[in-house]
Order: C-alpha cells, then sequence, then structure tokens
C-alpha cells in the first residue's frame, strides 16, 4: 500500500482521491452488515433474485406447455418425460439455469418469481451460466436462447390466449439475437432510451435513434471492479446508475426508476464481491510459468497483469489496430452517448463519459478460462483459436456442457459454411462469422509468437 499513501498526496492523487470517495460504494458500506446481518453485496444478490423491477415475460402454465411448440423429435421426448426430465429439457433448450439456492424448482436463476406464478427477467440471465456443467455465478451465460425462448413463448401464449408481454411485442421490430448466447442488448437500450428525456420522463414519440443490430456476449462480472469505465468500448464510467437501462420499460416511470438507485448500488456492490473461478482441471504448472513471462513481455501491456498483485491498465486499443468486428463500436453515436452522459444516468454531464472512443479497451484476463467464447462478440470459441487467428472456425456449433481442456474453451464443431437448410431456431445453433457483427477477424497480435510460447501462453491463461 505504500504506493498508495505516496500517490495521495500529490495532487493527482488528491483528485483520484475525490473521485474514489465520490464515485466508488464506499468501501465500509460495501463490506459492514447492515442491521438485518447483510453485507451490500448479500443485499445486492439478494435483490436481484428476488425482486421484480419489470413486467413478467411469461407464467408458470405457459413455461410448463412450452414443450409443446417444440420440433416433433423433441416434442415426442418431451411428451413421455416426467415433469423433472421435462423441466431438465426446457432448460438446456434455452439456456436457462438452475438456482443453485433451489435447484429444480421455481424460476431459473435469471428469473424472479413475481409472486404470482409470473418468471420476471433479471440480469443474470445473461450474467450467469455454466460451464463445463458447473453453475458460475457472473459468467456470461453463453448458452442463453433468448429469440428462441420468446418465440416459443408467443405461441404458446397465443394458443392459451394469453396476452402478450413486452419481450413478445419488442421482437417484432427488434431482433433479440441471432445465435445461442449473444444478444441484442446494446440496442435494446438504445431503443428504450429513445423514449426518455434526460429526467427519464417517458415520451411515447420516440426521439431518432439509429438501431444497428449485433449481437456481442457480455464480460464476466468478476473483472467489473478493476475497471473504470464499462463495455466494450468503455465510453461508461463505472457507477450504478448506467446498470439500470433495462428498467426503462414504459411501465417504470421516472421517479419509480430513480428510487431503484439504492438497490443498483448494492448490486454493483454484489458485482465487485465476485472472485474469478478457479480452472476446473490439470495445469503444467512449469510450461504456465514460462507462459507467464511470454504473456508479461507480450500481452501484460494492454492487458494488464492479472491475479492479487494485477494492476490493470484500462487500455483503449485503436479499432483500426485491433481490427475486431467494428459493428459495436459504430453502432452508437456520438449524439447517444452524449445524451446518456447528459442525462440522469450520467449524473447530468458530471462523469466521464467518452463520446467518441475509437476502438475497444483490452479487458482483464482473470479468469478468462471460464469466459468463453471470446472477443466482445463472443466469435472465437476457444483462447487457443484466439492464439491462432487464421485457425479461427468460420462457423461453429458447440455443445451444451463439454469443455476442450486443450484447446481452453467450448467443445465445438466447425464447419466451412452454415449447413443447407438450416433455419429459424436450428440456425441460432450455430455463430455463423459471415453475418454482419460476429466477424472472428483481429487482434492478431499471439502472431509475433512461436508455436511453443502460444502453448505456454495458452497454460498460463488456464491458470489465471
Ligand atoms: C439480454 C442480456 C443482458 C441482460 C439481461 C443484462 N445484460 Fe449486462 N451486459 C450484456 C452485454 C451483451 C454486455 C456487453 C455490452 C457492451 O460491451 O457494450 C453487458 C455489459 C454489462 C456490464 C459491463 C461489464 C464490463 O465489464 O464492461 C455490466 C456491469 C452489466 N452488463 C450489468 C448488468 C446489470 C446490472 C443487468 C441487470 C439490470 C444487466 N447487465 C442485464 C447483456 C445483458
Ligand atoms: C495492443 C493491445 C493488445 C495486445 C498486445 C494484446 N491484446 Fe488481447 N485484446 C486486446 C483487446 C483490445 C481485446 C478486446 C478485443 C475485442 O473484444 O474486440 C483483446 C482481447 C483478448 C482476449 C479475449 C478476451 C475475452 O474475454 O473475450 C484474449 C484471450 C486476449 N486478448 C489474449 C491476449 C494475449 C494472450 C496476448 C499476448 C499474446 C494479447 N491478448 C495481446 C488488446 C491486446
Amino acid at each position: 500500500m505504500d504506493w498508495f499513501w505516496k500517490t495521495m498526496w500529490t495532487p493527482r492523487g488528491l483528485i483520484l482521491g475525490l473521485l474514489i470517495s465520490a464515485f466508488a460504494v464506499p468501501a465500509a458500506r460495501a463490506a459492514e452488515p447492515d442491521e438485518a446481518g447483510e453485507t451490500a453485496a448479500q443485499r445486492g444478490f439478494r435483490l436481484l433474485t428476488t425482486k421484480p423491477y419489470i413486467p413478467p415475460d411469461f407464467d408458470q402454465e405457459v413455461f410448463d406447455s412450452l414443450w409443446k411448440r417444440w420440433p416433433k423429435d423433441l416434442r415426442d421426448q418431451a411428451e413421455k418425460a416426467t415433469p423433472a426430465e421435462r423441466r431438465k429439457m426446457t432448460f438446456s433448450r434455452y439456456g436457462m439455469i438452475e438456482n443453485p439456492e433451489h435447484p429444480g424448482t421455481g424460476t431459473a436463476l435469471g428469473y424472479v418469481d413475481d409472486g404470482q406464478g409470473g418468471w420476471v427477467m433479471n440480469c443474470l440471465s445473461c450474467h450467469s451460466g455454466k460451464v463445463a456443467g458447473r453453475v458460475i455465478l457472473g459468467v456470461p451465460n453463453s448458452l442463453f436462447a433468448l429469440t428462441t425462448l420468446t418465440e416459443d413463448v408467443r405461441l404458446t401464449k397465443l394458443t392459451m390466449g394469453k396476452p402478450l408481454s413486452h419481450m413478445d411485442l419488442g421482437m417484432v421490430s427488434i431482433p433479440l439475437g441471432g445465435s445461442r448466447g449473444t444478444t441484442n442488448s446494446v440496442i435494446f437500450g438504445v431503443a428504450l432510451a429513445a423514449h426518455r428525456d434526460k429526467d427519464l420522463n417517458v415520451h411515447t414519440v420516440p426521439r431518432p435513434s439509429n438501431l444497428m443490430h449485433h449481437d456481442l456476449e457480455p464480460p464476466p462480472y468478476w473483472n467489473v471492479r478493476q475497471k473504470t469505465h464499462i463495455y466494450a468500448d468503455g465510453f461508461v464510467p463505472r457507477s450504478p446508475r448506467p446498470l439500470m437501462q433495462f428498467m426503462m420499460v414504459p411501465q417504470n416511470n421516472a421517479a419509480r426508476l430513480r428510487s431503484w438507485e439504492s438497490d443498483f448500488e448494492d448490486v454493483q456492490a454484489w458485482i465487485e464481491s465476485l472472485e474469478p473461478p478457479k480452472y476446473p482441471f490439470a495445469i503444467d504448472q512449469a510450461l504456465a510459468g514460462t507462459g507467464r513471462a511470454v504473456f508479461a513481455n507480450n500481452c501484460a501491456k494492454c492487458h494488464g497483469k492479472p491475479g492479487v498483485e494485477g494492476s490493470y491498465p484500462n487500455k483503449l486499443v485503436a479499432i483500426d489496430e485491433i481490427q475486431t468486428d467494428p459493428v459495436r463500436l459504430n453502432s452508437l453515436t456520438p449524439e447517444y452517448r452524449r445524451f446518456l452522459s447528459e442525462s440522469w444516468f450520467g449524473d447530468y454531464g458530471k462523469r466521464d463519459y467518452v463520446v467518441d472512443p475509437q476502438g475497444y479497451v483490452a479487458p482483464p484476463l482473470d479468469g478468462v478460462w471460464a469466459s468463453a467464447p471470446y472477443l466482445h462478440n463472443g466469435s472465437v470459441p476457444t483462447l487457443w483459436h484466439v492464439l491462432h487467428p487464421d485457425e479461427r472456425p468460420t462457423v461453429w456449433r458447440r455443445t451444451e456442457d463439454g469443455y476442450d481442456q486443450s484447446r481452453g474453451g467450448l467443445e465445438v464443431t466447425t464447419f466451412e459454411a452454415l449447413p443447407d437448410k438450416t433455419s429459424g431456431a436450428e440456425k441460432r445453433e450455430y455463430f455463423d462469422t459471415h453475418l454482419p457483427g460476429k466477424s472472428a477477424a483481429g487482434h492478431r497480435f499471439p502472431e509475433a509468437l512461436s508455436e511453443e510460447e502460444k502453448r505456454a501462453v495458452l497454460e498460463y491463461l488456464k491458470s489465471i
């Protein structure tokens, strides 16, 4: 901590100190239990998994009938299955994850029970998942099939004569996601914000906005605490208000949204309390040790040093240099970024938004073994493929619970092109890098390494 105190007495340090005290969730508040014995992080997790902030997407009756909309072979199988087996099949089809607090019953981890049988989507539907068959909190849910789920829900409701919800209606004009594990969530935010003014009042006539649809995979939660700015291009300073963008459904007026700010201070505290998961298989420690040095010389200048002693530079790399898919960067206009900055979300211009970022931020790589697929759009299935740019598959399809220990990441089958006659839900099981926003190009820096060095770095990446 020596450097900390030395820095704090310089003018920069004083500014840094003011920033920390003004913006961070105060450490004491986050760590100390309240009267009910809960820390802020524990409260945040409880709120996320029990408090409905938006209307339900469907009810239990709809959930129990979804299988009737499946393709014939699956439907036949579901018809003969026990309720427990059918629940498992339903979770598997949509990438829903069992809540470790009540596995096998109740809502999935990504949904809150509204007390009247309704399933209300929460952040964890995209932000917690399964890796190698094991539930990991805060890992991107790379199995989530939001479009397939919403299509089946809509059909089921129409058959049952039940009213459609915001998600069923929203998907008519806004695609939800073109491949399992990735969603168009950035554009959900843009579309919702188009109906609000800077004070969050609802406007029925939307502001004109640019909806450049594209899919992303979220970054893992456990690295958020290292970042000064969040999102692929780092344009938003880390703070609780921007995390509330998905609550901007018409049912939530400005006063209601604002009243939840302290809840989201707790949610942020929970997110920042998460630790990267440990690699559960064997590691060649000697090789990983060699890899550590290769990483320090070739990768750390952008990604920082992982681990407790870590230092993370929050480095933005120009798009011409990184050369990964540019759609995410171009999808947000300076006008939109400025609107967020000057609105309640950005505390009316008082926060340090970046309205014109020119590239993507190199993320921290702690726990990177678990957060496959890689790059901001989730286009690269394994770490080996990150390290071998010319070997990246153009089309791939994953297994549900397989883990590729030799390549570090998803177990996949690869294809030259999408198999003929694939459509609808089946098509979304394939990641097709030909589609707009889904390119697996760029990040060619590992080309500087020899094959031996790549092998060592790969082993090191599993160990961090
Ligand atoms: C439909 C899927 C989805 C849902 C639901 C969702 N997110 Fe995200 N989240 C994403 C995606 C995709 C990104 C990456 C966005 C980007 O880089 O521009 C992201 C990014 C983030 C980040 C920034 C992470 C980083 O390291 O930069 C935070 C924090 C976050 N989400 C919090 C939340 C919270 C809190 C909620 C619930 C209120 C939530 N998210 C709901 C998909 C989702
Ligand atoms: C010039 C800066 C720079 C260098 C050098 C660099 N990277 Fe990166 N790296 C990035 C950026 C920026 C991204 C995010 C790109 C994106 O998502 O489009 C990234 C992404 C990654 C990812 C994917 C992370 C994820 O969660 O999706 C891995 C893995 C990675 N880099 C490993 C390495 C390794 C290993 C090296 C050294 C051999 C290296 N990088 C060198 C800038 C760099």
